[in-house]
């Protein structure tokens, strides 16, 4: 939808005139509004926390909120909530989840906790006055960071290194403060953010006031953390005797299977295309914990990426080995979340999402992240190498189509009984429907 003229001052708007104005571009705005409000939540107070999260907010896009139980990490049990658009992840992810489980669970263990950020700017002095300054430039950064790092520092957290790298192979004058944090139960983006702001300003300061240094030589370009996080690392896996799996997938032996699974594992070590494929099914658990905590699943698809592609090549995140007939699966990724600050407590329902998983720390939330990723990579592995993808799929996504399809309650109930043991397509699903209503016309007019 388009608009003839730039607006100014649509920001200014009240919430209600901004959904007029939008409504107004539909051909039928009063259904369009109707539409937008009825999404509005009914508690205003409710509706006003969610509408600052973002701006020029006119109405809300709800997702399905699911748990997937029988998630056994370190032999705790975990109800793991799941905020996901795609019709069978949340299965997945309790079916492989209930697999494990009977299997002895997942075993899980966080690496570190550390974050970064940088510092990047130019300097055009003497680098090696530069580096010879270093200890009495990171004594003077800590003293004049103190007021912002102070209450981070009493919950055990702060700035816990600070490097200095030079970076002039990538560019004329180019370097970099490389700074490493704690920040305890916090994410610590705005932490983290300020304290590279007051580097930048210390900096200025120690060059202007030191001799042999010139403010000039100095200009920050920009201070912002980093979401690679490459040492905020998750370790986690599942293992059993290859004998148990016997009745992993219909008509294989557990052998077969470790070994058709061992193959595409491998072929997602080796291959880019298939590996980015590998580490989206990875994704959909963990995006979808992250997202029902009210984490940042953005700056953790980031990260994950950026660390897939550590070597040089892009590679899956989790490998499969079979040793001495045990076959295991693990995964390590980085994982920089937090159960403080941002919307974890803000959101009523990241908030609900805490409390069913017992209000867990940091480095346990970010296990049971990596235990839905984990749990959703083995399904996807597990359909793909016996049965293939699409049967499960489609096969939870019929509700959808019967929905694409204007199908009534009673040609959906028909038509769930039918596709119950035939294998479910757009097309054959259209061509049963069409069936049914050339057989009783009236059938699908309740729904519509
Ligand atoms: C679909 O959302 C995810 C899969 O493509 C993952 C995979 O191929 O491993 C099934």
């Amino acid at each position: 939808m388009t608009h003839q003229q730039i607006l100014k001052g649509f920001s200014k708007l009240s919430q209600d005139e901004k959904l007029r104005f939008v409504s107004a571009r539909f051909d039928d705005s009063q259904q369009a509004r109707k539409i937008f409000e009825s999404f509005i939540h009914p508690d205003p107070y409710i509706q006003q926390r969610l509408s600052g999260f973002s701006e020029n907010t006119i109405s809300n896009f709800p997702l399905p909120y699911g748990v997937a139980p029988n998630f056994m990490i370190n032999g705790t049990l975990y109800l793991v909530p799941m905020v996901v658009e795609e019709s069978s992840v949340v299965a997945a992810a309790s079916a492989a989840a209930r697999f494990w489980a009977e299997r002895g669970g997942f075993r899980a263990r966080v690496i570190d906790t550390s974050k970064n950020g940088q510092l990047h700017f130019l300097y055009k002095g003497d680098p090696d006055q530069l580096k010879q300054a270093m200890p009495d430039i990171i004594s003077h950064l800590r003293k004049h960071a103190a007021p912002v790092t102070a209450n981070m520092e009493k919950r055990g957290g702060g700035v816990t290194e600070i490097s200095l790298k030079d970076q002039r192979h990538l560019m004329d004058n180019y370097f970099q403060l490389h700074v490493t944090f704690e920040t305890g139960e916090a994410m610590g983006a705005n932490f983290i953010n300020s304290c590279l702001e007051d580097f930048s300003e210390g900096l200025h300061e120690f060059f202007s006031n030191t001799k042999g240094f010139e403010p000039r030589d100095f200009e920050p370009v920009m201070a912002i953390l980093s979401n690679y996080n490459d040492e905020c690392l998750v370790e986690i896996s599942v293992s059993c005797p290859v004998s148990e799996l016997d009745h992993a997938a219909p008509g294989l032996t557990g052998k077969d299977f470790a070994r058709r699974f061992a193959l595409a594992s491998q072929i997602a070590e080796a291959d880019v295309h298939r590996a980015t494929t590998h580490n989206k099914g990875i994704m959909n658990g963990v995006d979808a914990v992250i997202l029902a905590t009210g984490n940042d699943f953005r700056a953790i698809e980031a990260g994950a990426h950026a660390f897939a592609a550590r070597s040089g090549t892009y590679r899956s995140l989790s490998r499969t080995r079979i040793e001495d007939g045990e076959f295991e699966i693990a995964l390590t990724m980085p994982m920089a979340l937090g159960t403080v600050g941002g919307l974890t407590r803000l959101h009523p329902l990241a908030e609900k999402s805490m409390e069913i998983l017992g209000n867990p720390e940091a480095r346990e939330l970010m296990m049971i992240a990596a235990a839905a990723g984990l749990a959703n990579n083995f399904a996807a592995l597990r359909s793909l190498t016996t049965t293939g993808i699409q049967a499960g799929h489609m096969r939870l996504h019929l509700p959808n189509i019967l929905t694409q399809l204007n199908a009534s309650e009673e040609e959906s109930k028909q038509a769930n009984r039918h596709f119950s043991n035939r294998k479910v397509s757009h097309q054959a699903v259209a061509a049963y429907l069409d069936q049914l209503r050339k057989r009783s016309p009236n059938a699908g007019k309740n729904h519509t």
